[in-house]
């Protein structure tokens, strides 16, 4: 039998394109989460519709990356440069975002933000119209449509206005707040009514799916049912899907010689000192400050481990047109300065904090040794040399399934079994509970402390904790997360024209 097409729409394509020539285009896939989840979903053929992350004005560019694209099942969406910094820096990146992970913005910005607001969600809409134009294009009946994230919260309303019968799937990748913060947000209706119009609703936890019911009981007055929402008897499935990560990949990753080589040569460079790692983006729901602050406060306290723990923590730069982000790098900077300052040595200091522009979702980078740059998948590996990871983001899901889990899922392969900070506020947190030691990032006192009893922890503990991890990222794998949502959203417009 043919395989049912799904067309997965998110922001951004899983490749990078870097213009070589007038009609010539290098790209980069990445390998990251989403990308394996699904090409390892069983029975679909999927492809991919999304915004480049490049300018292209001219026609024969377009073309030409369009071709490219081809090869690698991926269509574009061009945006031009005025409506993508409004629609991606404005209202995703410096409204959607912040709102959605609680993070408030200083009273000035918020002001100047409030009046820029309406031009910004304007180019939100169009961007949107513009994703849908696109899959409206190249849409066959029984195609299944998965829109991703909150930048594209207003495509399942364009594309059902398009067709009604087309089957649309929406899942968020940050948080849904709270709605007495939603409710704060000028465009609060219009949004919630456009993500109803999908069939199906998915969120990384039931906390984050509750929200949204109550979001739009309250706000938009309408009943909130164990389903999902209903509208004059019009059902949207508001559903929970935890996502996982692709356990195999990284298992494979580590038998390459390289990456082999690489561990033992890190190893080596760090030998005498345990490392606690931290692999982030550098954005402020990351809480990379207070894990810095926390880790200076336990040196403070424990002069003995100042020459035999190092932090090694790689920031990925990020959003660098968006101000706060531009602030959150030059605040790292200097407290990471002044602790280096404080507590460094000629020949060595506790900080290594490095910019790693690592290709999206962090698996495969450029780990330059010796001045030659070389291709490795540089997670998995950094997982493998340290001894714990360190996460203390203030909000987010991802976050945690990607570093700690990892962590866990490598270290049987080194000698010592590990153990992962992971902060109480992580999505992720709700489900390797047992495994992990559970933080909140705002109190360093206490994540210096959890530092302490992870270096100190005996090692039976560790493989205690270390089984329980593992156990749980090998069995909610991104695949099964994948297709678990597809057939979701397959069985929820079967019953929904069953009950027409
Ligand atoms: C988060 C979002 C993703 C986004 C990623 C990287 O994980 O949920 O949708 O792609 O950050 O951010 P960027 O703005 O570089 O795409």
């Amino acid at each position: 039998p043919m395989k049912q097409r799904l067309l997965v729409v998110a922001n951004r394509l899983p490749v990078s394109a870097v213009r070589r020539g007038e009609d010539s285009w290098y790209l980069e896939v990445s390998a990251g989460g989403l990308v394996s989840a699904l090409l390892g979903v069983k029975d679909v053929d999927a492809r991919w519709i999304g915004w480049a992350g490049v300018n292209v004005p001219d026609e024969v560019g377009q073309r030409a990356l369009t071709k490219a694209l081809a090869e690698k099942r991926c269509i574009p969406v061009f945006l031009d440069e005025e409506i993508a910094h409004q629609y991606y820096n404005g209202y995703c990146n410096n409204i959607l975002w912040p709102l959605f992970h609680y993070l408030g913005l200083p009273q000035e910005d918020r002001l100047a933000t409030t009046r820029s607001f309406q031009s910004q969600f304007d180019a939100y809409k169009r961007a949107n119209k513009m994703f849908a134009d696109v899959v409206n294009m190249h849409y066959q009946e029984g195609d299944v449509v998965w829109c991703h994230d909150y930048h594209l919260m207003f495509l399942p309303k364009c594309l059902k206005e398009y067709n009604s019968k087309m089957k649309v799937g929406w899942f968020l990748h940050t948080p849904f707040p709270s709605s007495e913060i939603h409710r704060t947000l000028p465009s609060r209706s219009e949004l919630l009514r456009s993500v109803l119009a999908a069939d199906i609703v998915g969120f990384h936890t039931y906390d984050y799916a509750r929200h949204f019911v109550s979001a739009c009981t309250r706000i938009l007055g309408l009943e909130g049912t164990p389903e999902g929402v209903e509208d004059q008897g019009m059902l949207t499935r508001v559903a929970a899907f935890p996502i996982g990560i692709d356990s195999d990949r990284f298992k494979r990753a580590l038998e390459l010689p390289a990456v082999k080589e690489h561990i033992n040569e890190l190893t080596h460079r760090f030998a005498g000192r345990k490392v606690m790692l931290g692999v982030d983006r550098l954005d402020m729901i990351k809480g990379i400050p207070q894990k810095i602050l926390a880790f200076e406060k336990f040196l403070e306290e424990n002069p003995s481990w100042r020459d035999k723990v190092v932090l090694l923590q790689i920031a990925v730069p990020t959003r660098t047109d968006v101000p706060e982000y531009q602030k959150l790098t030059s605040q790292v900077h200097e407290i990471v300065g002044r602790i280096n300052g404080r507590f460094g040595t000629l020949t060595a200091v506790p900080i290594h904090h490095l910019f790693l522009p690592l290709s999206r979702e962090w698996t495969v980078g450029s780990f330059a040794t010796d001045g030659r740059p070389l291709e490795l998948p540089l997670l998995p590996l950094l997982l493998s040399a340290a001894f714990a990871a360190v996460a203390t983001a203030v909000r987010s899901f991802r976050h945690c399934c990607c570093c700690c889990p990892q962590l866990s899922l490598l270290s049987p392969l080194l000698s010592a079994t590990s153990i992962a900070t992971a902060t109480a506020f992580a999505g992720a947190a709700q489900s390797l509970g047992a495994g992990a030691l559970l933080v909140n990032p705002w109190n360093i006192t206490e994540v210096a402390a959890s530092i302490g009893y992870a270096l100190n922890m005996s090692p039976d503990e560790r493989e205690k904790r270390h089984r329980h991890n593992y156990a749980h990222v090998t069995t909610h794998t991104a695949q099964d997360w994948a297709e678990t949502f597809v057939s979701e959203l397959n069985d929820t417009v079967v019953e929904a024209q069953l009950r027409t």
